[in-house]
């Protein structure tokens, strides 16, 4: 029997102070009251109620927000830094006044204020109900904690959440958001991870609509009850959008409009990083480089772990292990592969230290109200941590990392940015005063924030000193709007069977909240990985966004040749699909930089009025169109896969399968379950060692659609690097399928933007035909007869024509 290390509680863990309200500490709930007077101010409506006054203020058509605050009149200006600024507000709002109610209604979306008690429901121009409150509404205790109730439909089903474990929907559960170094366990119940995202989408009856919970406190969510779900914080305002969707995609829209979008990561990050706690000397860099090229398997990214610093001091390199970085970084460069160092919050308390002597010189710190500093313990032992909250500290940090862009490092690594300390609250002081940017807060305020703005810093600095091109931070602390500065992964997981699957729902939610750069450690990254597990681990990440393996130190080596030939073969095949896949998944960076909407999706996202979809947690879509079903268990060889209504084909058979049903497939062990959508077109690269070489061939997958349809995507690239593409230097191509019979396809094809000129050494359509339920397909490009090169024939036909 596996050794798990758990900690076990006793019987105080349900001591009556434990539950709201509920023990002789808790307090009393106290109800808004009724309304006692209503105003219209110049950018909200004011609703003066018994027991407090609330704000409401539409930002959009579609996204409105209300604000409480239990301590006097709203604050709308509070936290506002972590916000986008509203591009266009509202159009029109009417105001209809009725004996017991009043009602507030843009043109697309109406709040229903019921005056006696205060209560607050939206709908959507048809009518239909998205948030509504009920028997309970806004409430408020004398401990200055906040709660809002609301009613829970029937069919709902909840997801975004950001980092939680368990399975994709969240309906049933209870968790809170309090940023956590959690190294063990990460089970169904360990409710508080790395990273907090306040917010949800709500499915209902194939609609959606979106709440943020914009609170940076110590918050907790409600969903177990068959009627009634709740959000609450310990302190602060209770503050929260409505988004009307209606569709799950313009949720996410609305969402990354309050939060902000993720930019185009560089190119190299899209592809496989291989790290280790730690690669302990630059001879052990460079052989691993070196083996990586000998097994010919591509590698874009080795990550330095706390080791290559001395003494674990951040800015720091060891000089015995890493006695010439410069050396180190320019070599593997002209390789291809690049040195992500990791760096975290605590700085050495050390007299001689440099970083330390100028921030506690600076003031740059963080401490308390009589201004002494906090130390704690981490891993360089006793340390201070910097105040992110605090502009002129993002500043310095951020100038700080030209001691590793000058080196030619282009991407960091945050890590125990919860931030984490070794004692016994695993935090620091709750007490502890931060700036904030002018307006001081305790930690106990800012905790979840603290990560947020260290990336902000890090990834701030990076942009200055890398002059136009893209940087790359990794996180592992997070709040809301993250992703406008970093990808985030899952934190400490484990080589367990459970913790391979768990990584889907984990990172299909993270994307539901923002994120749509994220991936857990491939192989697990604490206990012993084995072959089969690394196989299947690997097939996976191929196709998350952040595709890394990495594990600790006391843990068997999981670099992928370890475990011999077979797994080897796996693990090779798999990374080098992840490269041939690299152009789609580029495509989806752009749309999610375009939309919110994530690169892997849950299945619902697509088909959202097909119910079954709604609590799919094992399987998951590539974009809009490709169905990646992977294999959780061991010894498992075939699996069951759901296929959403329309026509599929295997991506390894060319077979033609109907959806609308669950099909069985067969996995054997180098077989990951893919399916590709019937209209897909899907651009595939030819094989790199990594993403410095050129693309030699980019072939342009099409899946036809069923005849008589036509189906259109747009081909995009730049140059991976730069940030260019924001000023137009960006290449892309619209392409029209159309299915214009059975048996004929027209291509169209229109460059609608040449701002940068891709080097593809050359360009192949690749038709498959068979998938369409067709033998051959006469297919034209822009009207003219497409000249076929090469015909395929086997479970499916398959053309390949010049383009
Ligand atoms: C934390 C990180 C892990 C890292 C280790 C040492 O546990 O989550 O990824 O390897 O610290 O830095």
């Amino acid at each position: 029997m596996r050794q798990e290390v758990v900690n076990v509680e006793n019987s105080s863990a349900i001591h009556p102070d434990q539950y709201a309200g509920g023990g002789l500490a808790g307090a009393r709930w106290r109800d808004i009251g009724n309304l006692v007077r209503f105003s219209e101010e110049s950018s909200f409506y004011r609703l003066e109620c018994e027991g407090g006054v609330v704000a409401i203020a539409f930002r959009t058509d579609r996204i409105v927000r209300v604000t409480m605050n239990p301590a006097g009149e709203p604050d709308l200006t509070r936290n506002a830094g972590l916000l986008e600024s509203a591009e266009a507000g509202p159009g029109r709002i009417l105001v209809e006044e009725k004996e017991r109610e009043i009602w507030l209604s843009s043109s697309q979306l109406k709040v229903v204020i019921r005056k006696e008690p205060l209560r607050l429901s939206f709908f959507d121009p048809s009518g239909r109900e998205l948030v509504s409150e009920g028997e309970r509404g806004m409430m408020m205790n004398s401990k200055g904690e906040v709660l809002c109730v609301k009613k829970t439909g029937e069919d709902d089903r909840f997801y975004g959440f950001g980092e939680k474990s368990g399975f994709l929907d969240k309906r049933g559960e209870r968790f809170g958001m309090w940023n956590t170094d959690v190294y063990a366990p990460h089970n169904p119940d360990t409710d508080e991870l790395y990273v907090s995202i306040p917010f949800y989408l709500t499915l209902r009856g194939g609609a959606a609509h979106g709440l943020f919970f914009f609170n940076t406190f110590r918050s907790a969510f409600d969903l177990r009850g068959e009627r009634e779900h709740s959000f609450q914080a310990e302190g602060g305002q209770l503050d929260y959008f409505v988004m009307a969707g209606p569709t799950p995609k313009d949720v996410l829209a609305q969402y990354a409009s309050l939060t902000g979008r993720a930019p185009i990561p560089p190119r190299w990050a899209l592809g496989y990083h291989q790290s280790r706690y730690s690669y302990e000397t630059e001879t052990e860099v460079r052989e691993l480089a070196a083996r990586f090229k000998e097994k010919g398997i591509p590698l874009d990214v080795v990550h330095l772990d706390i080791h290559y610093m001395y003494g674990y001091r951040v800015f720091t390199f060891d000089k015995d292990r890493f006695p010439d970085p410069r050396g180190l970084v320019e070599e593997l460069r002209s390789q291809g592969i690049r040195v992500v160092p990791i760096v975290d919050p605590g700085v050495k308390a050390d007299p001689e230290y440099r970083v330390f002597q100028e921030g506690v010189r600076e003031g740059m710190f963080c401490g308390y109200l009589d201004g002494q500093l906090f130390y704690g313990q981490v891993w360089p032992e006793k340390s201070v941590f910097p105040d992110f909250t605090d502009g002129k500290v993002r500043e310095w940090w951020g100038d700080l990392h030209s001691f590793y862009s000058e080196l030619g490092i282009e991407g960091i690594w945050n890590d125990m940015n919860e931030p984490s300390v070794f004692n016994e609250s695993k935090t620091m002081d709750l007490d502890v005063v931060h700036a904030n940017d002018g307006r001081p807060a305790s930690h106990r305020e800012l905790h979840n924030v603290y990560g947020y703005h260290m990336s902000a810093a890090t990834y701030g600095g990076m942009r200055r000193q890398l002059e136009g091109r893209r940087p790359f931070v990794l996180t592992r602390a997070g709040y809301a709007g993250i992703q406008k500065h970093a990808a985030v992964w899952t934190g400490d997981n484990r080589s367990f069977w459970e913790h391979l699957e768990m990584s889907v729902p984990m990172c299909l939610n993270l994307g539901l909240s923002g994120v749509p750069f994220c991936g857990a450690d491939v192989g697990g990254f604490s206990n012993d990985s084995n072959p089969e597990l690394l196989a299947r681990w690997t097939q996976l990440g191929a196709f998350l966004p952040f595709f890394r393996n990495h594990s600790e130190m006391k843990s068997i080596r999981q670099e992928p040749w370890v475990f011999g030939e077979r797994t080897e073969a796996v693990a090779r095949k798999y990374i080098k699909l992840r490269y041939r896949w690299l152009p789609y998944l580029y495509s989806l960076f752009k749309e999610a930089n375009d939309s919110g909407v994530p690169v892997v999706r849950p299945l619902f996202l697509e088909f959202p009025k097909d119910a079954e979809t709604y609590a799919i947690s094992d399987q998951f879509l590539l974009g809009p169109s490709v169905l990646v079903a992977p294999i959780v268990r061991p010894h498992a060889r075939k699996r069951m896969v759901y296929l959403p209504a329309g026509g599929w084909a295997n991506y390894w058979t060319e077979e033609r399968v109907e959806g609308g049903r669950y099909v069985l497939v067969d996995a054997p062990l180098d077989t990951i379950p893919l399916f590709i959508r019937e209209g897909a077109v899907i651009p595939l690269a030819s094989e790199r060692m990594n993403t410095s070489e050129r693309v030699e061939e980019l072939a342009l997958h099409v899946y036809p659609p069923a005849a008589g349809e036509s189906v259109e995507f747009v081909l995009y690239e730049d140059d991976g690097a730069t940030f260019g593409y924001a000023a137009g230097a960006c290449y892309s191509e619209r392409v029209n399928v159309r299915r214009s019979g059975e048996s004929r396809l027209e291509i169209v094809s229109r460059v609608e933007k040449e701002g940068y000129s891709p080097d593809w050494g050359g360009r192949r359509l690749v038709v498959h035909a068979g998938a369409a339920g067709a033998e051959r397909l006469e297919v034209t490009i822009n009207g003219v007869k497409a000249e076929l090169l090469e015909a395929r024939s086997g479970s499916g036909d398959v053309q390949v024509y010049s383009f």
